[in-house]
């Protein structure tokens, strides 16, 4: 059996994250806040914030580089009667001669951004598409040494997820390789059914430390306004999981 790409089955995408709804008020509530109109979602994906934002009011676009992805959120958007956007564009070079007074990257969408050379590019791609006034927020994962440098050999038990066509339970396991010189990550998942393997996927990844990220914000055409640790709004601080950056053009 061969590991297959995790962004060219949106079927599948959408049944194992049927529990990930925890961000989507956080999303919701900094839009309202910053009194937002257009929302630019980079790595729009199969619509799972999209469809949230634009139930909410919203005027929405996404950009989002799977080509099957991209047609499945244009089919549930379709079907729901709403109206939006959504590019089919790699977040690196996209140009879609328009701004937007909020851009959103959720659910370590730029961890598949896998160097600081492309990351940089990104950044000032993304400048070029905000409004003004407009903010700037994206969500990492803060690296956790524990979970990377454990044994590649040693698969955890990561997630678990009802088949929607068989309505069997499959459980996702995962493994990982680390290399702490480039912080790409290696990551690979095992489904299985009743201990039966029935698919691999593989993906790879970069751990972005906060510093580097705080250093590659200074770098670009963004300020920091802030950093958010949860989804709850707190601060970002040493035990913090998540990295949340709030950033404006700094003009
Ligand atoms: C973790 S998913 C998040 C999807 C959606 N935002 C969500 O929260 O469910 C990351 C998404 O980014 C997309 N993606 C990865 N690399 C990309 C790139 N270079 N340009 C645009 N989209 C990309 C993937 O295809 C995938 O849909």
């Amino acid at each position: 059996m061969k590991f297959t790409d995790p962004y060219q089955n949106p079927a599948l995408y959408d049944a194992q994250y049927w529990w990930k709804k925890n961000d989507l008020e956080l999303w919701k509530f900094l839009a309202h806040s910053y009194k937002v109109k257009n929302v630019l979602e980079i790595g729009s994906g199969t619509g799972r914030v999209g469809i949230s934002l634009l139930m909410d009011g919203f005027i929405y676009s996404g950009v989002e580089l799977s080509v099957i992805f991209n047609s499945y959120f244009i089919k549930k958007i379709n079907s729901l009667g709403m109206k939006a956007n959504v590019y089919n564009e790699n977040f690196e070079s996209f140009n879609l001669k328009k701004r937007f007074d909020f851009i959103l990257s959720a659910f370590n969408t730029f961890n598949h951004c896998l160097s600081k050379k492309s990351f940089a590019k990104m950044l000032i791609n993304i400048s070029k598409h905000l409004d003004i006034k407009g903010r700037f927020v994206f969500e990492l994962f803060v690296p956790d040494p524990l979970a990377l440098y454990r044994s590649q050999s040693l698969k955890l038990d990561l997630m678990e997820y009802t088949c929607p066509s068989t309505y069997k339970s499959i459980q996702i396991k995962e493994s990982i390789s680390y290399n702490h010189i480039n912080h790409i990550i290696n990551v690979r998942w095992y489904y299985y059914q009743s201990n039966t393997l029935i698919n691999k996927i593989k993906f790879n990844m970069k751990a972005w430390h906060p510093e580097t990220v705080i250093n590659m914000i200074d770098n670009s055409p963004f300020i920091i306004e802030k950093i958010i640790g949860d989804y709850d709004g707190g601060d970002f601080n040493s035990q913090s999981k998540k990295q949340i950056f709030i950033c404006k053009n700094d003009f």
